[in-house]
């Protein structure tokens, strides 16, 4: 029976018991609004630790776009049902007031990797996110954390949150999970039209095509290619790079690192896309 807890002091006596007890905790961070991309993550959790902690918090500090943060879709009860359903020992929700009791101050400095692409068009947004995750590794104390790969930067930002912080929690991540066709199942998606949602698929085609071309082509042609095919049918791109996975700047030649990503965020309507593909 999957037990909700709405303070840290509850959550953190129900999970210091646990821990007297010798059991290892895997923790999934949330927003809620849960789908099966946030479920496959709640299983991996669940294969490699003895309780699995998922937490469900809309975070404010990290939006950076008002309209967003009132639009983002909440059913915290249909996804408590969800997490039972997948072993989830334990959800933590809870409200701003017990995660923000007082102003946030706190500025992270990581350096070239929140710069660019998210960091550089969501000003804020990763320092937001930092701090939650912070606060939350501080009140779970988990083994392992969990984070997707769909937010690829995010997830770079938070394996160099927990070295600057000589954090003691390993970061896993965990592979894009995508609709039938293609597309990455998010939250945002909810709020494609009929239309949109016919559209949306051609962003993970275009990248699909375009990994696949990386041998015909330049970075700069892969990249034009890129953003022209979707600016041409019916979405805005705000950026696509190519870049190097672990310090996420963006490469000019195919060999300036052995490790690419391919980076993308666009607009369909008003509705905010992110994706990116091995390359
Ligand atoms: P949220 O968008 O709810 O995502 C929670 C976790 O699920 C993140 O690690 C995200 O990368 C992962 N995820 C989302 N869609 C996915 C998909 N299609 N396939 C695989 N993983 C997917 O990311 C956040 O919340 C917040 O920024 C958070 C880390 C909770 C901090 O507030």
């Amino acid at each position: 029976m999957i037990q909700t807890k709405t303070t840290i002091k509850a959550l953190q006596v129900a999970l210091d018991n646990e821990r007297k007890a010798g059991k290892t905790i895997g923790f999934v961070p949330t927003m809620g609004a849960l789908h099966d991309g946030h479920l496959n993550i709640i299983r991996h959790a669940h294969e490699e630790n003895d309780i699995v902690v998922a937490s469900i918090f809309v975070n404010p500090i990290q939006f950076n776009n008002k309209e967003d943060l009132e639009k983002y879709p909440r059913d915290v009860e249909g996804d408590i049902i969800k997490l039972e359903t997948h072993h989830t020992d334990y959800v933590f929700a809870p409200s701003v007031d017990e995660m923000y009791p007082d102003e946030v101050k706190k500025q992270y400095d990581f350096g070239a990797i929140d710069k660019v692409m998210e960091g550089k068009f969501r000003p804020g947004h990763f320092n937001g996110v930092a701090v939650v995750v912070h606060r939350l590794f501080n009140i779970v104390n988990p083994d392992n954390a969990y984070f997707g790969e769909k937010d690829f930067q995010q997830l770079a930002v938070i394996k160099r949150l927990v070295e600057i912080e000589n954090l003691s929690v390993t970061v896993n991540g965990i592979s894009t999970v995508r609709e039938p066709d293609g597309l990455a199942m998010s939250s945002r998606n909810q709020r494609l039209s009929t239309n949109e949602r016919k559209k949306a698929p051609l962003l993970y085609k275009t990248l699909k095509k375009a990994s696949e071309n990386q041998e015909k082509e330049t970075v700069e042609e892969v990249k034009r290619y890129v953003i022209d095919t979707l600016n041409k049918n019916g979405f805005s791109v705000e950026y696509f790079d190519i870049v190097d996975s672990k310090t996420l700047q963006p490469v000019s030649k195919w060999n300036d690192s052995d490790n690419l990503r391919g980076c993308i965020a666009a607009y369909l309507g008003n509705v905010r896309l992110i994706d990116n593909i091995a390359f």
